[in-house]
Formats: structure tokens, C-alpha cells, sequence
């Protein structure tokens, strides 16, 4: 058996939905999930509960706030106001649960296409009116469309539902864009919710900047994040909430104290370590997931030069453009029987986009490159 067989074989033995959701023949490379072990003080953290039995009910987590603090403090020079966070079971909860609170069926919540695939569902299933002001396609990437933006402000929308770092593109929103938005949030009395999972995942070249950093960002802002994503823990279903000011959270406080205790207790102190302790881990893990960004560009200049890739600015995901191989509404399934790789249709990210799919490179550099051996084979 060569070497990528038996690697293969190992990652096929994992039972998440990566692994599940296909037969062994396909490689999947589509949900948003790394094939790589997860940090050792994490999973001596685990070890050590479950051999001391303590996996009760989640109470009072006093250690999370610090961690939290110290990480972004460290990262991104952001002093965060710990006590106001709150947990939820992961960030599309803490997602529906803030619309629950904000708004009321029909109400209008604004999002930029395209973007992460249960933005629509979470909107779907809060019933509320969804206004998609598109990303707009520039030279240096994907940029926020402000004025689109402030249109959609005037018309009455009660929500916006930002990605940063942004799902599938891989951008990291600029201070300016962000800066225009809170002013905007506050000129028109609209609630931002920055969706910050991909942000530990920012390379190096790239600044990051918080949503809640912003001046003009506290009074109607709110950050939703976990460890999830970038420590790879998302079957233990724990996340975050913090509103930029005491009237922020106070415009939340009817979210009912159920949301915390339906946290696990277990992806709760995973948080703690991971903030605290797995920052070796996660540099490691980003060196890896860097490598791989650049050897994804490598691959397809040989096996497929007409594919457009934007390097992303952040995360593991790529955003490819297939539009030179000719039209096709429907890639994923030919891709998928011809290639027996799994990858995101672009119309799960917004309905403008047919001719992309999102492919996952979170992985080891030899499966990597047999997942583009069969996209080639996928598109021919
Ligand atoms: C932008 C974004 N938010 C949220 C999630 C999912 O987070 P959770 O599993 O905590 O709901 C993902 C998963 O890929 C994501 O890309």
C-alpha cells in the first residue's frame, strides 16, 4: 500500500461529516473541517475530564473571558470587555439566537454574497427577508460594497450579518471598510454581527482587525466566534457572544439563560485551552495551512492553468473560479462522478455564483495534490 493509501485509510476511520458523507471512493474535500490532530494540550484537557468524570451540566466558566482577552490582546491588540461574553452551543446558534432577540419574522437582515453557506439557512430557518449586497471583484480581491451598503441601511434593514474574515473568499475586511460600517451601523441604528470564526486563521502578511476595535462599532456591534474552526474542535460545540458595550447587551439581555447551559461543558474548557495554552499548535497549524496555500497555486498551474485562484488572505478555504472551462450549472456532481472529489458548489455561497466552487486545503500536501489530480479529471 503506497503512503497515500494508508493516509487515506487512517482519515477515511474518522467519523465526522467530512468522512461520512460520501462513499470511501471519494475524497472529500468540501465541508470545512482539518484532516490534521488536534492540539495535545486540548486533547489532554479532554483526557483528564473524562477520566475524572467531570462532564456535568456547563455553570459559570470564569477562565474563558481572561483567555479570550489574552489571545486577542496578544494577537490583535484588542482589549476586550471579557464580562460581557456569553456562551452559546456554537456560532450558528449564537447567530439565530441574537436574531431572535433583534428581530421579528419578515424583518430585513442585510448579508454579502458570496458568503458562508448557513448564513442563508440560519436566515431561513429565523424567517427573516434576506438583502444581498453583493462583494465587489477588484484587483486586490473582494472588497465590501459601501455604497450597496448604505443603501440597504437607509431602506430599513435591522441586521447585518458580516463575515470577517470572509467564507469562501478568504478576505480580510480593511479598517476603512470596517470604520465605513460602523458609521454607518450607528448613523442608522443597524446591529452588526461580525462573524469572526475564520480570524485565528489570518496569515501572517495580513492584519487582521476586530469588528469591536472600531470607535464607532461598540454601541450596535457584536462579535460571534468560537476555537472551533481554528483549533478544529467543532464536534465540541462551544461558542462565543460579546456585544461591544453595556447597551448592546442589554438590547440582548432577553436571550434566554438556556443558551449558555446548552453549551458544552467540554467545548467550553476546549475554548479556554485553546486561547490560553495551543498557540504553538495553532502557529504550527498556520505555517502547514500557508505552505498548502501556495502549493495549492503550484498544483493547479500544472494540472489546470485555466482555473482562477485568488490566494486567500486567511483560513484554509479556496475560492475557484472555473468560468474559463466553459459553462456548467451543475460542477459539483461532475465533478464528484467523474473525479470522485467532493467540493462546494458555488450556489450554496450566493445564487451569482455557478461558475466557482469552494475547495478545502486543509490537508496533507500528498492528499492535497490527489485532490487536484482528480479535480482535473473532474472537469475534463
Ligand atoms: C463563517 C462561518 N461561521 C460559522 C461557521 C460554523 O460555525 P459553528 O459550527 O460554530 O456553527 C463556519 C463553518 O465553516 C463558518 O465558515
Amino acid at each position: 500500500m503506497s503512503v497515500e493509501n494508508s493516509l487515506l485509510t487512517k482519515l477515511h476511520q474518522k467519523t465526522s461529516s467530512k468522512w461520512r458523507k460520501y462513499d470511501p471512493d471519494i475524497l472529500p474535500m468540501h465541508v470545512a473541517e482539518m484532516d490534521f490532530d488536534i492540539a495535545p494540550e486540548i486533547k489532554a484537557e479532554i483526557i483528564n475530564r473524562v477520566q475524572r468524570g467531570d462532564l456535568g451540566y456547563l455553570g459559570p466558566i470564569p477562565e474563558l473571558g481572561p483567555a479570550f482577552q489574552s489571545f486577542t490582546n496578544a494577537r490583535w491588540g484588542w482589549q476586550l470587555n471579557s464580562e460581557l461574553i456569553s456562551l452559546a452551543a456554537d456560532v450558528g446558534v449564537a447567530a439565530i439566537e441574537i436574531f431572535r432577540v433583534l428581530t421579528q419574522p419578515g424583518d430585513s437582515i442585510l448579508i454579502n454574497s458570496p458568503v458562508y453557506t448557513n448564513f442563508y439557512t440560519w436566515i431561513e430557518e429565523s424567517k427573516l427577508n434576506l438583502v444581498d449586497v453583493l462583494l465587489l471583484k477588484s484587483e486586490s480581491g473582494w472588497e465590501l460594497d459601501l455604497d450597496g451598503i448604505e443603501k440597504a441601511f437607509k431602506s430599513g434593514v435591522k441586521l447585518y450579518l458580516l463575515c470577517n474574515p470572509q467564507n469562501p473568499v478568504g478576505r480580510v475586511h480593511r479598517q476603512s471598510e470596517l470604520t465605513a460600517i460602523a458609521e454607518l451601523s450607528s448613523k442608522y441604528g443597524v446591529s452588526v454581527i461580525s462573524d469572526e470564526i475564520h480570524a485565528p486563521l489570518t496569515y501572517s502578511e495580513n492584519s487582521f482587525i476586530p469588528y469591536l476595535t472600531i470607535a464607532d462599532a461598540a454601541e450596535y456591534g457584536y462579535v460571534i466566534t468560537s476555537a472551533s474552526k481554528a483549533w478544529n474542535i467543532a464536534g465540541l460545540k462551544a461558542a462565543m457572544i460579546l456585544p461591544g458595550s453595556r447597551s448592546a447587551a442589554n438590547r440582548i439581555s432577553k436571550m434566554p439563560p438556556a443558551v449558555h447551559w446548552r453549551t458544552s461543558i467540554v467545548g467550553a474548557i476546549a475554548m479556554v485551552t485553546a486561547f490560553q495554552d495551543s498557540i504553538n499548535w495553532l502557529d504550527q497549524t498556520l505555517s502547514v495551512l500557508d505552505q498548502n496555500r501556495f502549493l495549492l497555486k503550484d498544483l493547479l498551474h500544472t494540472h489546470l492553468p485555466e482555473i482562477e485562484y485568488q490566494v486567500p488572505e486567511s483560513s484554509y478555504l479556496a475560492w475557484l473560479n472555473l468560468s474559463s472551462l466553459g459553462p456548467n450549472a451543475n460542477w459539483h456532481d461532475q465533478i464528484l462522478k467523474q473525479g470522485k472529489v467532493s467540493i462546494v458548489p458555488g450556489q450554496d455561497y450566493g445564487k451569482h455564483y455557478p461558475e466557482y466552487v469552494r475547495l478545502n486545503f486543509a490537508t496533507y500536501p500528498q492528499v492535497l495534490e490527489e485532490g487536484i489530480i482528480r479535480l482535473a479529471k473532474g472537469v475534463k
